[in-house]
């Protein structure tokens, strides 16, 4: 749905400018065109080359530059776009948008502008939390203006708290819900903080299931799509317990961890994280484990193969989905498929009982499993499908964040 939006992308001068390239690449994978202006401070943070080679256009730095107005004045560089996005937007030039004032060509840009603006505050926690800055966001989105973020963890000059620029991914996702006219309010732009007072549990990764004290059954799922969903939860406020078992993927922020192995004590951990509002299971739990692990390293010397008898293991989702006393109100459930892949996934959610199911294709060939890449198809409570563009999986946590905290406020 952006392919073919363009986008006038306003870098101001921040550290968090660098992940203004990540979500210039982001938004080019998915079509849209962007034209770039640098502002004095951000050139200190991004060259205009790297900007350049990104967006694979020109950047515009300078109000009085006869080569540029004669190729695109100002005016029509503010508004030959769909969406103007500020990213990082610092006090500096929050202060100068609430003024009204036009001295440089960011802001110039901004004051003739007749299209939608989408910030994403970077800064300081004391120059976030500052009376001014505060009352100029609050300015700015009386008149309209988008926001998204900042959110809060640890800032790169050292200090922890809010002021940190919301990430490439949450981005992409406003910049969508923007266009797509979805931006009221706070909810789907700026829905930083959406889930605040919510507790949420989430599966990832595999289990490992022992044969004996050195081999187990496993599956080959990274936990990528768990832990980024743990991880985007966690960004729009809620209070997070990720149970996870064996990846290699690093912790996400703010979330509280419990590593697991078995499939058994994945379900004792989710019990212990109960109640909950949401529970969201992501993990590529084992159908089978050995009835009878080995205490002993199982050896070939006695000649013929072990027969390893199975036993079926719990199914969590489903155990969650059917509590009578402390199902979490959301429980949403992935489905692995490799063919039919909606109606399989319809038959799934009303299978396992639960309220959504995101169904994601992870043939051999598709990359799902194990890669970066997902795309989903979610049904809902009302067995409606919603078929979203193929994304990064940090993208597709966050647009389930997003649909989560509006699920929650519409309810
Ligand atoms: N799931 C779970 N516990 C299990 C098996 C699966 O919690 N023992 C959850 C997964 O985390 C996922 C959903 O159930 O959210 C569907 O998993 P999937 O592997 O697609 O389905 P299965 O139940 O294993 O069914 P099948 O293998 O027949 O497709």
């Amino acid at each position: 749905m952006l392919d073919g939006k363009r986008i006038l992308l306003i870098v101001a001068g921040g550290v968090a400018a660098y992940k203004s390239l990540i979500l210039v690449r982001r938004l080019r994978e998915r079509g849209v065109s962007v034209r770039s202006v640098l502002t004095a401070g951000g050139a200190e943070f991004v060259t205009p080359l790297s900007l350049a080679a990104l967006t694979e256009d020109k950047v515009y730095r300078d109000l009085f530059s006869l080569t540029d107005e004669s190729e695109m004045g100002h005016i029509r560089l503010s508004r030959e776009a769909d969406l103007v996005v500020v990213a990082p937007a610092t006090a500096d030039l929050m202060a100068k948008m609430a003024a009204g004032l036009a001295d440089d060509l960011a802001s110039t840009a901004l004051l003739a502008t007749d299209k939608p603006v989408l910030i994403a505050p970077a800064m300081n926690v004391e120059m976030w939390g500052h009376a001014a800055t505060q009352a100029n966001i609050a300015l700015l989105e009386r008149r309209g203006v988008l926001r998204v973020g900042p959110g809060a963890g640890d800032l790169a000059c050292g200090e922890t708290g809010s002021g940190r620029m919301a990430e490439p991914e949450e981005i992409v996702v406003a910049i969508e819900n923007a266009l797509a006219g979805r931006a009221s309010g706070a909810l789907g732009v700026s829905a930083s903080g959406a889930l605040a007072g919510k507790r949420a549990v989430v599966t990832s990764g595999p289990t490992w299931e022992p044969i004996d004290p050195v081999r187990y059954i496993a599956n080959r799922s990274s936990g990528k799509q768990g832990h980024a969903v743990a991880a985007a939860l966690a960004r729009h406020g809620a209070e997070v317990t990720l149970v996870t078992g064996p990846t290699h993927e690093p912790d996400p922020a703010n979330v509280g961890m419990c590593r697991i192995e078995t499939a058994r004590e994945m379900l004792d951990a989710c019990m212990a994280a109960l109640p909950a509002d949401i529970a969201v299971c992501a993990a590529a739990v084992a159908d089978w484990r050995v009835r009878e692990a080995a205490g002993e390293k199982l050896k070939k010397e006695n000649g013929g193969l072990p027969a390893l008898e199975l036993a079926e293991n719990p199914d969590i989702l489903h155990r969650l989905a059917n509590l009578e006393n402390r199902r979490p109100p959301l429980v949403v459930g992935f489905a692995a498929e490799t063919g039919n892949v909606v109606a399989y996934a319809r038959e799934k959610r009303r299978r396992k009982g639960c309220d959504w199911i995101l169904a994601n294709d992870v043939s051999p060939g598709t990359g799902t499993f194990g890669g970066e890449r997902n795309t989903i198809h979610l049904i809902d409570e009302e067995d409606r499908v919603e078929h979203w563009p193929t994304a990064g999986k940090a993208e597709v946590a966050e647009r389930l964040a997003l649909r989560i905290a509006g699920r929650f406020a519409a309810a």
